[in-house]
């Protein structure tokens, strides 16, 4: 539950980067030491792995500051299975390490979900042009390879994942592998570093030609993840709704290149630090159009958030998706807090309204949920965001954080939210009794 109308002031700390850290626990499969790895965020998906490598006998543990040590020697399964796979798409990245350090592996083929198909052939045929034998037989991907070997990938669409199976696949594959039009995004840069340190050999992560030559073993080392950059800018974009003046501690600025110059196109006042960013917003926003693409370009993950600035800014402003074919689940939900958007294809026209009116909103996947947050933090009155366990999954503890900050924002405990009409909360009731 938001009350809207604070201005944010204030500073916090970002957390680690959930899409590095991701990859980079499916990374110590590559090799039989414990690792360890800190700066990691905790955030549902990041249980989820926790779960999922346990699932296959790997030990992880996790001190108070979490700090996790991953002890992969314990292995005894290669098997991520459906229902952990369903909630949570980024475990098709143990495929990868599974298949060239174990030699087989099966895992869930991952559903779709909210924002898209979402399809992993680009993973797949990677895979299988580096001599891996992939069947697909009821809804799961069943691989094997003596020993993999290097090959030469053209990706023809730009995908971060794939990018990331591909590379972790190739450390220990025979021979060199070059993946051509790789994703550059800072965190396969993050995971190609924790593989050079663990012994791999890799060239022009970063770029969107990266060369791998397999080696025959890997070491443990430990890694730091790095910042989150779409915490660092949903919070910047808080900052800016809210016409308030907050400082970021524990981010790297240069990580956010196109959002920044969105943000000052927009006419807030940005001082980036060595490892900080300080952001000043004291007049209404101006309208950007901003278009979704692979990075150095604007990221998709921060599309909605800027959906959510431009619904409030002076101006009419365009937002096109060009990455997800449905990432527009956020529009009904400002729409009826009072938005002005129209959607044509894949762009949304925003004409910035003077203000938005507080409504029960639905989330409906992560970076969408954020964007609801960040209008309700300017509406007038009191929003519900439901379904908040999207938010969960990116964003590790976003009402302490945003509390920090001034915003005027609880957690509602799973009982308490609005009751459902009669006949619902009966079905509820007679279940609970059954439980
Ligand atoms: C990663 O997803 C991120 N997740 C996403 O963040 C992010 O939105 C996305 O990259 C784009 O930046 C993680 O890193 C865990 P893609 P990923 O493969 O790798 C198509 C968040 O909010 N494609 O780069 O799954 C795909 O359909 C999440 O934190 C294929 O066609 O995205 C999409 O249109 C959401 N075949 C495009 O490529 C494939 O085999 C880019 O997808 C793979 C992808």
């Amino acid at each position: 539950m938001i009350e809207g109308g604070y201005p944010l002031e204030g500073e916090i700390r970002i957390s680690g980067a959930k899409n590095s850290t991701l990859p980079i626990l499916a990374a110590c499969l590559l090799c039989d030491e414990p690792m360890e790895i800190s700066n990691v965020p905790h955030l549902q998906d990041v249980t989820t792995t926790i779960e999922l490598l346990r699932l296959m006998g790997v030990e992880v543990t996790i001190d108070e500051k979490m700090r996790l040590e991953v002890d992969p020697s314990s292995i005894r399964r290669y098997f991520a299975p459906y229902d952990l796979v369903k909630t949570m798409r980024a475990s098709i990245l143990v495929l990868g390490p599974l298949l060239t350090h174990f030699g087989e592996a099966e895992v869930s083929l991952p559903g779709g979900c909210a924002i898209g198909v979402r399809p992993v052939n680009l993973h797949l045929d990677g895979l299988r042009r580096m001599g891996a034998d992939i069947r697909v037989e009821e809804g799961y991907i069943r691989a094997r390879a003596d020993r993999l070997r290097g090959a030469r990938i053209l990706m023809d669409t730009v995908s971060v994942t794939g990018t990331e199976n591909l590379m972790m696949a190739a450390t220990l594959a025979e021979g060199q592998t070059v993946i051509e039009n790789a994703a550059r995004e800072p965190e396969v840069v993050d995971l190609a570093n924790c593989l050079v340190r663990m012994g791999a050999r890799i060239e022009g992560s970063g770029t969107d030609r990266i060369a791998i030559d397999g080696v025959r073993k890997l070491h443990a080392t430990h890694h730091e993840v790095l910042p989150d950059r779409i915490e660092t800018g949903t919070y910047l974009v808080a900052a800016a709704l809210t016409r308030g003046h907050v400082r970021l501690r524990e981010t790297r600025p240069e990580l956010l290149d196109a959002v920044l110059a969105k943000l000052r196109e927009a006419g807030a006042r940005i001082h980036p630090g060595a490892n900080d960013i300080e952001i000043e917003m004291r007049a209404r926003a101006r309208s950007v159009s901003v278009k979704t693409a692979p990075y150095p370009a604007f990221p998709t993950d921060m599309q909605a958030q800027f959906t959510a600035l431009n619904a409030v800014a002076a101006g009419t402003g365009t937002v096109t998706e060009t990455i997800f074919e449905n990432r527009f689940m956020h529009i009904h939900e400002l729409q009826r807090m009072g938005a002005d958007i129209r959607l044509e294809g894949n762009t949304a026209i925003v004409q910035g309204v003077e203000g938005l009116r507080a409504a029960p909103v639905m989330a409906t996947d992560l970076r969408a949920s954020a964007s609801l947050v960040l209008a309700a933090l300017v509406a007038e009155g009191q929003t519900l965001v439901d379904r908040i366990y999207h938010i969960d999954r990116g964003y590790e503890c976003i009402e302490e954080k945003l509390l920090q900050l001034g915003a005027r924002i609880r957690r509602l405990p799973e009982g308490n939210r609005p009751v459902a009409e009669p006949a619902i909360r009966a079905a509820a009731a007679v279940r609970l009794s059954q439980a």
